[in-house]
């Protein structure tokens, strides 16, 4: 039930806070201990490589969890599109062991692999919203990511929680003790709640940059470049604004040839490790006419910036970055008279290949 919401994914943005709250109660004990399953650490913990497959939003939550894996608890990790790793498979490694994400756990592209991978008998476990779903019955485990119904068909509270299971997962495997991923994921709650009580601002940035323009680009470098791609995607899907997403030192190989007078460029700016050259960047795309729009955290942000965040463990900063660029998109296809949570040629579950 939509209750006062015009549509149904201002209120799956709305809810994100409240998504990360229930993981927290679901996979924390009062103790603060991880509730994973000691038999699933000990079976990823054993393996010489993760495979993350998935498609789409839960592809783009894939991109970050990799991260995760590799950098906080030194696990290798490759991420594949469904659809062409169930045809192309890559060369595994001697004891892989296989991710799934999946917000409806029936995407057919990711069931097909599934398929392959079970035949071939190896372990996998399935990230998913719907239990008793086809990705969550054949695999060998199953985490459910607590957002409750999904209705929009664009995807927004999935991915929330997608990454942050991901998170709770790479935490259990690694050995961090300068982080305390429970207290992190509260505050992180609360900011998201600080960002959707914001709603105004990015309805007011999507009507100036947005939602008369042909084309939009998204940069970033990191888990901002993982952001970027949602972030157009979210933005192609229900406004149809022709948008692209990409790591921002790859625009002088080509796509600055794109840029000219107006056109809007969005940035996100969180990693401290490369925020000179995203500076840069954002000077080259100026410097062509771009009409910049930049998502910072707080010690990286400068006075021209469109809307600052709080500072957060960098891999983390995707729950608060991919919050404004859904809004974004929200309110441009709102502002372009678009049925929001019905985009044409679309279905909310992808069940053909
Ligand atoms: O149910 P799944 O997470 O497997 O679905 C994957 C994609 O079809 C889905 O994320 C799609 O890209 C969304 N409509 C994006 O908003």
């Amino acid at each position: 039930d939509k209750g006062t919401y015009d549509y149904y994914m201002l209120k799956e943005i709305d809810e994100q806070p409240v998504v990360i709250r229930h993981l927290l109660d679901k996979y924390f004990d009062d103790a603060g201990k991880i509730l994973l399953g000691d038999q699933l650490l000990a079976d990823i913990q054993a393996a010489d490589r993760l495979y993350i497959v998935a498609a789409g939003t839960s592809y783009h939550a894939g991109l970050v969890g990799a991260r995760m894996l590799e950098q906080w608890a030194g696990l290798p990790t490759e991420v594949h599109v469904a659809s062409e790793f169930a045809y192309d498979q890559p060369l595994l490694s001697q004891k892989p062991f296989f991710i799934f994400l999946s917000q409806s756990g029936e995407t057919a592209d990711s069931r097909e692999v599934l398929q392959n991978i079970n035949r071939a008998g190896f372990k996998s476990l399935t990230l998913t919203n719907v239990s008793n779903s086809t990705l969550w019955r054949e695999a060998t485990y199953a985490l459910p990511l607590m957002a409750g119904p999904e209705i929009a068909v664009a995807s927004t509270k999935a991915y929330v929680a997608q990454v942050t299971l991901e998170a709770i997962l790479a935490y259990a495997l690694s050995s961090r003790l300068d982080l305390d991923l429970e207290k992190e994921l509260s505050r992180i709650a609360i900011e998201i709640q600080a960002i959707v009580d914001d709603k105004l601002t990015f309805k007011r940035v999507a009507e100036e940059l947005l939602v008369n323009s042909q084309s939009a680009f998204y940069i970033g470098r990191g888990v901002d470049a993982d952001v970027a791609l949602e972030a157009a995607l979210k933005l192609k899907e229900i406004s149809y604004v022709q948008a692209e997403g990409f790591a921002a030192g790859e625009l002088k190989h080509g796509t600055l040839a794109l840029i000219e007078d107006g056109t809007p460029v969005i940035t996100l700016l969180t990693q401290p490790k490369t925020a000179g050259l995203v500076r840069g960047n954002i000077a080259e795309t100026q410097a062509r006419g771009a009409d910049t729009f930049t998502i910072a955290t707080k010690s990286l942000a400068t006075d021209g910036d469109g809307y600052v965040l709080p500072d957060v463990d960098p891999l983390l900063a995707p729950l608060l970055t991919v919050v404004p660029t859904q809004l974004l998109a929200y309110y441009t296809s709102l502002g372009r008279g678009l049925d929001v949570d019905h985009p044409r040629n679309l279905a909310k579950s992808v069940t053909v290949q």
